[in-house]
């Protein structure tokens, strides 16, 4: 059995950093265990310009110690009126990675997204003609059954608008169903896709598992344990078209733990350890670099780390809760409970 496992430094290809005080307790669990990650925009008001991207980069920057090595991808907030001048803007700036599109009302703080796809046909054929890729919340926002919503989006909205631009790279994001799977695998070149940790780890049981469990609620929800294994068995084949997103997103206990809770689950206390556990679990844990270290890189046109990290096996308690804001702490994945493998040695960010 393995017991260590150095692999290449991860990158985090999908996260929710929030701002201000939020901010200032959740970025070092991000910059302790990555290098890079692809930061997203969903702030209030949302980030939908380069120059407020830049201003959000700092104030991540600012929120870690001087000497970090954490380099934050900024992404860019897509709207019915993002114009092809702001996305030349966003090309040309190193440090603007993509452009996401949240769909109006289909999770937290989508209220800005787009209404109407044929509105945004400029930005997107702007983004296909400058390599930019789109970065896809994937489910409808019609009264279609929420386990369901993935596939009708694929089947209505992404399927269409990946034909109707052939060049555009894009990343379904969260991947939940073995639809996703299907549609990213066997789909054209410049299709990838990520994959957070609770949607390999978990199914819809675990929402129900000894009552309602409000910490297991994110969007898209889990689906049913053939959607997981699905999922899990993309993740771990070591397919260069899938690769890490957390989508670690925190919400403060009382907006979780309420009559109708937020979408989002903190994982960012354990953004790697998770993952080796996973594909322990899948058999695969040789698979796991490619899977957080190659694979996203590769798709973005970027560098693949230099350094390494150490994994050991060697179960640790997570807490039942770290601060986050005042009075009101952010209950992480597992909270109380064990995760089965631990990182040695993480940079103390
Ligand atoms: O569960 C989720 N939480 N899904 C999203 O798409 C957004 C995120 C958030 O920002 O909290
Ligand atoms: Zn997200």
């Amino acid at each position: 059995m393995t017991e260590r496992l150095v692999i290449i430094q991860p990158d985090d290809w999908h996260l929710h950093l929030r701002d201000g005080a939020a901010l200032a307790s959740v970025a070092p669990f991000t910059a302790r265990r990555f290098r890079r990650a692809v930061v997203m925009p969903n702030l209030r008001p949302p980030v939908t310009n380069t120059e407020q991207a830049l201003a959000y980069r700092q104030r991540i920057l600012d929120a870690l110690p001087r000497d970090t090595s954490f380099d934050p991808l900024m992404t860019l907030y897509l709207t019915d009126n993002t114009s092809p001048k702001v996305i030349s803007e966003a090309a040309a700036c190193e440090h603007v990675v993509g452009v996401k599109l949240y769909p109006a009302g289909a999770t937290t703080n989508s209220d800005f997204g787009v209404t109407r796809l044929d509105k945004t046909e400029p930005a997107l054929e702007q983004m296909a003609a400058l390599g930019m890729p789109l970065l896809v919340h994937g489910e409808v926002t019609d009264k279609t059954d929420v386990f369901e919503r993935e596939k009708r989006f694929i089947d209505s909205v992404l399927a269409p608008l990946a034909q109707r631009h052939p060049q555009l790279k894009i990343v379904l994001e969260h991947i939940t169903t073995s639809d996703a799977v299907a549609f990213v695998n066997t789909g054209r070149p410049g299709l990838a896709a990520t994959v957070t940790p609770q949607h390999l780890l978990m199914n819809r049981n675990d929402l129900f598992a000894g009552g309602v469990r409000p910490h297991h609620f994110c969007l898209p929800v889990l689906k049913h344990e053939r959607h997981r294994e699905a999922v899990m068995e993309a993740a771990t084949s070591g397919s260069a078209r899938f690769f890490l997103g957390t989508d670690s997103a925190p919400h403060a206990r009382s907006s979780k733990e309420t009559a109708c809770g937020c979408a989002g689950i903190f994982s960012a206390h354990a953004g790697i350890e998770l993952y080796a556990e996973a594909f322990e679990q899948a058999g695969r844990l040789e698979q796991l670099q490619k899977f957080a270290s190659e694979n996203g890189p590769d798709f973005y046109g970027l560098p693949r780390n230099t350094d390494t990290i150490t994994l050991v096996r060697e179960p640790w308690q997570v807490p039942v809760s770290y601060p986050f804001l005042d009075n009101d702490p952010l209950v992480p994945l597992r909270s109380g409970e064990t995760i089965s493998w631990r990182l040695e040695n993480p940079r103390h960010d």
